[in-house]
């Protein structure tokens, strides 16, 4: 059987990208922190922040499939986890002697760009790319499906007769999580796909008052409002109404303001995928 260690197998895309390759019959390493997680994965604990070893079955490993990241949302400690915690599982790589590395990075992902996740992102992308081994970047956008931060908390805004959103004229393209499932998991077999990295945004740019539309699209009294936050003051004002629960937290909204105008069409191309549409997703015939 062939083997693939997917990190941060518990979280939303790891979990997706478990469940599909177990279905295709390879076996599942998955890097875990906590003892109690109810898993079909094989179990190797341990954390990206800590030298201790891996402890787990040693059983020789194809390739890596690196998840484990912050959410666009959060901002505590990311450059610890995306910095050193790629470093770490690179140098691990090395050392189990697997060549083949699939990183899961972020749209937008730069050296000056707007977000500290973002900026993060881009310094792991650089460890990986000097790391020597075979890799794959992926740089996904905004990706809903069962199980997202963000979509919980738009679909929670949606259930509710009206809501009040940050204006915003970027256009966004959420991408499905089984999407970007797939090409992490058809990057193994695509050897055109080493040393590339893609932009992953799905087929519709939207802006997010229309997303919030199509999720509350059964909603017959559904009334959105939008206030205009000057873009430079938009990050610290949505923080402090994070105190009262929003919409978005200030760097996911700062995350958002990444407009992917070029649809990157390699990924599509490449890998073969018709893409999941956010408005089919949420139609009330699905
Ligand atoms: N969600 C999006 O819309 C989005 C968009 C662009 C890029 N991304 C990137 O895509 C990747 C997957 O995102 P996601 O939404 O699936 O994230 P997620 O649901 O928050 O899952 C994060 C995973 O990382 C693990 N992890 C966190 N800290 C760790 C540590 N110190 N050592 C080992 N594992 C650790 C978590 O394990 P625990 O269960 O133990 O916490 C969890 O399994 C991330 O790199 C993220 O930055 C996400």
């Amino acid at each position: 059987m062939r083997n693939i260690l997917v990190t941060g197998a518990t979280g939303f895309l790891g979990q997706e990208i478990s469940h599909r390759l177990m279905v295709l019959g390879y076996r599942v390493l998955g890097l875990v922190r906590d003892i109690s997680d109810e898993l079909a994965v094989v179990p190797l604990f341990g954390d990206l922040l800590e030298t201790a070893d891996f402890i787990g079955p040693d059983l020789p490993i194809e390739a890596v499939i690196h998840c484990a990241g912050h959410h666009p949302g959060e901002t505590e400690d990311v450059e610890a986890l995306h910095e050193d915690g790629t470093k770490r599982m690179v140098d691990e790589a090395r050392r189990r002697g697997i060549r083949r590395f699939i990183h899961i990075s972020a749209i937008g992902a730069g050296f000056t760009a707007p977000t500290r996740f973002q900026r993060s992102k881009w310094v792991s992308e650089q460890i990986v790319v000097n790391s020597g081994l075979d890799y794959t970047i992926l740089r996904p956008h905004l990706m809903f499906g069962e199980g997202s931060a963000t979509f919980e908390r738009l679909e929670e805004a949606a259930n509710r007769p009206w809501a009040v959103l940050p204006e915003t004229h970027e256009l966004i393209q959420p991408v499905y999580v089984g999407d970007v499932a797939e090409v992490a998991i058809r990057s193994l077999w695509l050897d055109r796909s080493v040393g590339q990295i893609y932009d992953i945004g799905g087929p519709h740019s939207m802006r997010l008052e229309d997303i919030v539309r199509h999720i509350a699209r059964d909603s017959h009294f559904f009334r959105i409002w939008t206030f205009r936050i000057p873009k430079r003051y938009a990050a610290s004002v949505l923080q402090r109404l994070g105190r009262v629960g929003p919409i978005l937290t200030g760097e996911e909204w700062a995350f958002l303001q990444h407009e992917v105008t070029r649809q990157d069409v390699r990924w599509l191309i490449d890998f073969g995928i018709l893409p999941h549409s956010l408005a089919v997703y949420y139609s009330p015939l699905t």
